[in-house]
């Protein structure tokens, strides 16, 4: 193991937190994250990092998604109570979804047991909001946000000993001189992998100054309201299939109108960001392991990309995964060498 040679590509949440724990585990491993976007240049950096997977959210099973949440819910619960938790950018945060459509969508199977507060909104609540809401939940999650947690992780990874390498990757022989690659290149891994079950999905927000929003707010249409600890993140959309990086000054005004009739309050609260990302979306995410065979080669490959919208959400617990199956590999090879 001491002279195993690890690529993780990818520096977005899901390569830094894969890094981590590969660290973690097998501290003697010669790790390299490679990568050619770093901290506010990646996909995570847009997401306003709420802990909230999607009930749609699916890996390789239920169980086994169940499972990613969970080590994801105890990995960022227990930076938040560290010392950490500042310099990390975790913290906790409530809010409320609500919905006129359907109860369901106020429901969420992943959290309801999970988390700490977990309740029904009560009447007087869904009248917190102007709008007819007949539905709405009330919880107690956890916010993480990307603008501290990347550049504190990558510091970390360093500080043990990690490799930083900033390159473009096209191909997996771009990478060839490692013993194992851990495919974390979120949608970079569809023209990589020629995988065309990865699709973006495209997202845009608006973050504004309003320092008296305390609460995160969802409602109906992709609509989200989410403070952080600089600004306020309005949201969102979320449009299958779109490359289009560009902020959309239509989409723009239909997120600032949704959110503003929500929150009234919100009307003349100075803009300082828009952002767009791809959400890297996959109808089931992709954590497995690949012996890509090349002719020439045999390239042994932990595929962990495809989170959509919940790579914030997800990534410490598929990165848990992806570790358990590199020791698997590991212990393969050995065994074949016998
Ligand atoms: C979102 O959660 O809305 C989002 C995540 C990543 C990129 C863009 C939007």
């Amino acid at each position: 193991m001491r002279n195993q040679r690890v690529g993780v590509l990818g520096a977005g949440i899901v390569g830094l937190t894969t890094a981590l724990e590969l660290q973690r585990e097998f501290p003697s491993l010669q790790i390299t994250l490679i990568a050619d976007k770093f901290n506010n240049e990646t996909t995570s950096s847009v997401a306003a990092g709420i802990f909230r997977p999607a009930s749609s959210f699916e890996g390789i099973s239920r169980d086994i998604t169940s499972q990613w949440i969970q080590d994801s819910y105890y990995f960022y619960d227990g930076l938040c109570q560290s010392v950490d938790s500042s310099a990390a950018g975790v913290t906790q945060v409530s809010g409320y979804q609500f919905s006129s459509t359907s109860p369901e969508i106020v429901r969420n199977p992943y959290l309801e047991h999970l988390l700490p507060v977990y309740r029904s909104a009560t009447e007087e609540e869904l009248r917190l909001c102007p709008g007819n809401w007949l539905y709405g939940s009330f919880y107690t999650t956890l916010l993480t946000e990307c603008y501290k947690f990347l550049p504190w992780a990558l510091d970390r990874f360093k500080l043990s000993g990690g490799k930083v390498l900033k390159k473009i990757i096209s191909s997996f022989s771009d990478v060839a001189d490692y013993d194992v690659l851990i495919n974390c290149f979120g949608m970079g891994a569809r023209n990589l992998c020629s995988d065309y079950k990865l699709v973006p999905i495209r997202g845009q927000i608006i973050k504004v100054q309003a320092p008296w929003i305390k609460t995160f707010f969802y409602a109906d249409y992709d609509t989200y309201v989410i403070p952080g600890s600089k600004a306020v993140t309005l949201g969102g959309c979320r449009q299958y299939e779109s490359y289009d990086l560009s902020i959309n000054p239509h989409d723009k005004a239909a997120i600032h109108e949704r959110c503003v009739k929500l929150l009234p309050s919100l009307k003349n609260a100075r803009v300082v960001a828009d952002a767009v990302g791809l959400r890297p979306h996959r109808s089931t995410v992709r954590v497995e392991t690949e012996i890509k065979d090349t002719g020439s080669e045999k390239i042994k490959i932990i595929h962990n990309y495809g989170h959509g919208g919940y790579g914030v959400t997800a990534a410490p617990g598929t990165a848990k995964y992806a570790v358990k199956l590199f020791r698997e590999l590991h212990s393969a090879g050995l065994r074949n060498k016998l």
